[in-house]
Order: structure tokens, then sequence, then C-alpha cells
């Protein structure tokens, strides 16, 4: 399996990719009209050739301090994991790990020292939080105590 920085050449297998889907409407809609990616942040793990995964993100979030271990933290630049997902033929087989640890390679990379994402509450939800545990996230108090734990952020400092 190789991971590599998403280029806009990717937009047609990627539009394949996440055609089948429902949760990211906005990305196949600009990939079917072969718009982007391009820029760091969007990685694709390719198999024999064909993509089987895609992770996207930012390196220049600012809004740390929506988190509340991270109110003291404003205007300070952290990576955010917006979205992922792998072909169903191949989940479970390690390509979401390997591609989630090169997003945040290129975090540390970037000069960050916070990772954090929102896991999608529509899925899976404790398989999913499993997955971002086991790489090293935790799961975190929003500043606004109204959002209900299901939409609860996870983050990662980069010491682990
Ligand atoms: C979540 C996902 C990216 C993980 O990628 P993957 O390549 O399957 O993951 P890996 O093989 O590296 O790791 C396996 C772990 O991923 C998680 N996982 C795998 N498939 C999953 C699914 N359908 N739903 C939720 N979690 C899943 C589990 O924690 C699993 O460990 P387990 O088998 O012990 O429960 C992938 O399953 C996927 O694309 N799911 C659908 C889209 C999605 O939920 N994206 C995340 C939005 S935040």
């Amino acid at each position: 399996m190789m991971i590599r920085l998403a280029t806009r050449h990717d937009a047609p297998r990627l539009a394949e990719l996440l055609k089948h889907w429902d949760r990211h409407e906005f990305e196949y809609a600009r990939y079917a009209n072969g718009r982007g990616p391009n820029g760091p942040g969007t990685h694709v793990a390719e198999r024999d050739g064909t993509i089987v995964g895609w992770l996207t993100g930012s390196h220049t979030n600012e809004n740390a301090n929506a988190m509340e271990d991270y109110a003291d933290l404003t205007n300070s630049r952290c990576s955010v994991l917006l979205a992922m997902y792998v072909d169903v033929a191949h989940q479970d087989s390690g390509v979401g790990t390997d591609l989630v640890e090169v997003f945040l390679e290129e975090s540390a990379a970037e000069g960050n020292t916070m990772a954090y994402v929102h896991p999608d509450a529509n899925a899976d939800l404790e398989r999913l939080r499993r997955f971002y545990e086991r790489l090293g996230f935790t799961l975190r108090r929003p500043a606004n105590r109204r959002i209900s734990m299901a939409h609860w952020p996870m983050a990662r400092d980069s010491a682990g």
C-alpha cells in the first residue's frame, strides 16, 4: 500500500470512491466536477495502483479553543482531520490507520502540536472512537457545554 498526497488528477477516482458514501456530498460534488484536491492535508491510499482510501484535513485551523482543554489557545494553529473514507472492500485492513499516521506526520512537520477530529456521530460511533483512540486521540469536552456527547471532538497532542 502507498500513501501519497492527493492531486487534482485524482478527482475522477475520488468521485467514484465517495459516491458510495452519503456523508460527504460536498467533496463528492467537487471531485465529480473535476475540481481539487490540491495543497497539503489531503492524502490517498493506493493498492495495486487503485485509490482505496482518502483523508482530508487542514493544518491551518485556529479554533482549538472550541474545546475546554484548549481554552487558552486562541489564534494558535492546529490540525483538523475533516473526513476520511476507505473503500468497503478494503476496510479493516489498516488503510485508515496508515492514512491518519501520515496526516499526523504532516501535522508535526507543519509545526502543529495538536490535531483533532469530530468522529461521525451517525457512524458506528463506539467503533469509530476506538479507531481514533488507538491512534492517540482522546475524547474532549467542547467549550459549549450544550453539545451532546455524541458530537464531542477527539484530540491528540503531539506528545501522543
Ligand atoms: C473508519 C474508517 C476510516 C477506518 O478505516 P479502516 O481502514 O477500516 O481502519 P483500520 O483497518 O486501520 O482499523 C480498523 C478499525 O477501524 C474501525 N472501523 C473499521 N470499519 C469501521 C466502520 N464501518 N465503522 C466504524 N469504525 C470502523 C474499527 O475501530 C476497527 O477496529 P475493530 O475491527 O477492532 O473494531 C473506515 O472504516 C471508513 O471509511 N468507514 C466509513 C466512513 C467513516 O466512518 N469515516 C470516518 C468519519 S470521521
